[in-house]
């Protein structure tokens, strides 16, 4: 059992030699988040959130400073299929279908696919997918696809997962109906999950705590704490209290 599942920024940063030029994309970033938390990752395009997600999958390494993920280093967390991942598009295989997709982290870490066949039926059930197990990604809607692609990041049950403007491309509606499904996928599993956004109102509607960033160079504006009891219900989007969020939110993307 990991008792610390949670994920650790020590003064990391990370540059990117350009033409001529040195890009700061993370300057000096320090973030904690406990064990089983929820935090949305918002800021300007370019302000290095995605290179947050990267280094801490150890998809790419820091120019300096220490990542822990689940106590251990990126790497490591992710071999052990400690981590999962979703990014904004679904990625799914074309010729695999639904449950042959979820099932891709298994293949990739060589577990044995046999062992998991309860695991992704529940998984499959737990994204409203019943039904679909043997279509092939072209036959799916858009929000179904990223559904297939959230329950692909959950397959190795991941102590830590990391999710990429997942529902970025989605219209508004469907956002809406996909925050309230992973919410409550989260309150079921307790990931300690790092989602990077771009809506406040779906970064105030899931997470603990909202972390703005600012660009160049890439760093942490302010933290905005989310103290809204679960489950937040669909209605919570129109009250008083969550726009006085909201608003905080926006107020600290503006520099303020
Ligand atoms: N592999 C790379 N090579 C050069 N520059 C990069 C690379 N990855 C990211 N950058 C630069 O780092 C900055 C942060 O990028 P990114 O993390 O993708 O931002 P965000 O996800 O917040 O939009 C940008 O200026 C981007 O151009
Ligand atoms: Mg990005």
């Amino acid at each position: 059992m990991i008792s610390n599942t949670g994920i650790t920024l020590e003064t990391v940063s990370r540059s990117f030699q350009g033409r001529g030029t040195v890009v700061q994309a993370l300057d000096n970033v320090s973030l904690d988040c406990p064990a089983g938390s929820f935090t949305a990752l918002i800021g300007p395009s370019g302000c290095g959130k995605s290179t947050m997600l990267r280094l801490a999958l150890g998809l790419d390494d820091a120019t300096s400073g220490e990542i822990g993920v689940a106590g251990m280093k990126p790497q490591q967390a992710a071999k052990a299929g400690l981590t999962g991942v979703a990014f904004q598009d679904a990625a799914l295989m074309p010729w695999r279908s639904v449950e042959d997709n979820i099932a891709l982290p298994l293949d990739v870490l060589g577990r044995k696919r046999s062992d998991f066949t309860a695991k992704i039926d529940g998984l499959i059930d737990l994204v409203g997918l019943k039904g679909f197990e043997k279509s092939l990604p072209g036959e799916l809607s858009g929000g179904m696809r990223q559904r297939v692609s959230i329950a692909r990041a959950l397959v190795t049950d991941p102590k830590v997962l990391f999710l990429d403007e997942p529902f970025g491309a989605l219209d508004q509606i469907l956002r809406r109906q996909m925050n309230i499904e992973l919410q409550r996928i989260w309150m079921k599993n307790r990931a300690t999950t790092l989602l990077v956004t771009h809506g406040i109102d779906e970064a105030v509607f899931l997470a603990d705590r909202v972390v703005v960033m600012q660009s160049r160079p890439g760093r942490i504006g302010k933290v905005v704490d989310i103290p809204l009891a679960r489950p937040r219900l669909p209605e919570i989007f129109t009250t008083p209290e969550f726009h006085a969020l909201e608003d905080q939110v926006a107020e600290a993307l503006d520099g303020h």
